[in-house]
């Protein structure tokens, strides 16, 4: 995984990972035929795989080389989290989202993925506001500062052998600083300068550029690439800008 992970870190396309948001899988297959080789990985989330189940991970594996990410935001007991770990395991899918509210759980969810499947933190979900954290009991200062409880879970996450977390670009610099190079800053809300999406629901947004240079590791892109005109060409600019940000770091 090391040495796979400094290939990935060499080509612009490596960074990128396309969220297979589709509620067909006619519609995912298209798409991971047409990106195939042009993006690093792949993102399977709740909607696809709760109606297909194991079944689109071979799709996917099938129709391209890719690496591929399961977005199933796992939390249970942990013994619960480790079995189905283990399971997720033999399907061979690179990543797996867990949530960090426990470092047993995160640690049975490292263990239940035997190195062959690595655990993404999930430190903070992005609809939760001050006023959710105050409702869900947190302490005054991380209802002032969501961010020290993103650092805080991040800190779980890198403690209990987490291979990194799902953070914004604007926290990836901090999460790389802390806790080094090889644990991912894995970061969503990715919005090209050229995009322009109306009533986008992503708020704290940033370009593929601007996260590249801030250290995240893997930008997750979807509507500005899915429903571009020319899907394959907005990867293409998303390469150039992430090949551009590469080469001034
Ligand atoms: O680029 P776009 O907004 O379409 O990407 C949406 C994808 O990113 C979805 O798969 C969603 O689950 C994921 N995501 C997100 N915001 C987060 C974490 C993940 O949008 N904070």
């Amino acid at each position: 995984m090391v040495e796979e992970d400094k290939v990935m870190q060499k080509q612009a396309r490596d960074y990128i990972v396309f969220p297979l948001d589709f509620s067909s899988v006619k519609d995912a297959k298209d798409y991971v035929k047409l990106l195939d080789g042009k993006v690093g990985m792949f993102k399977i989330g709740l909607e696809l795989f709760i109606d297909q189940g194991p079944s689109v991970v071979q799709m996917v594996k099938k129709e391209s080389r890719a690496k591929i990410f399961l977005d199933l935001k796992l939390h249970d007991i942990s013994i619960t989290v480790q079995r189905a770990m283990e399971r997720v395991a033999t399907l061979g899918v690179d990543l797996v989202t867990v949530h960090c509210s426990s470092r047993a759980m995160l640690e049975k969810a490292v263990e239940g993925g035997k190195g062959k499947t690595q655990v993404l933190g999930v430190t903070l979900l992005t609809d939760n506001d001050a006023k959710a954290i105050e409702t869900a009991g947190f302490r005054d200062r991380f209802v002032k500062d969501p961010y020290l409880l993103v650092m805080r879970r991040a800190k779980m996450a890198y403690d209990s052998g987490c291979k990194g977390v799902v953070c914004s670009g604007r926290e990836a610099r901090e999460i790389k600083n802390r806790f080094g190079n090889s644990f991912l800053a894995v970061t969503p809300g990715i919005r090209p300068s050229w995009t322009l999406l109306e009533n986008d629901d992503q708020k704290r947004v940033t370009t593929p550029g601007q996260a590249v240079t801030l250290g995240s590791d893997l930008i997750v892109i979807g509507r500005p690439i899915r429903d571009a005109k020319d899907p394959a060409a907005a990867v293409r600019k998303v390469i150039q800008e992430v090949e551009t940000a590469l080469s001034q770091r």
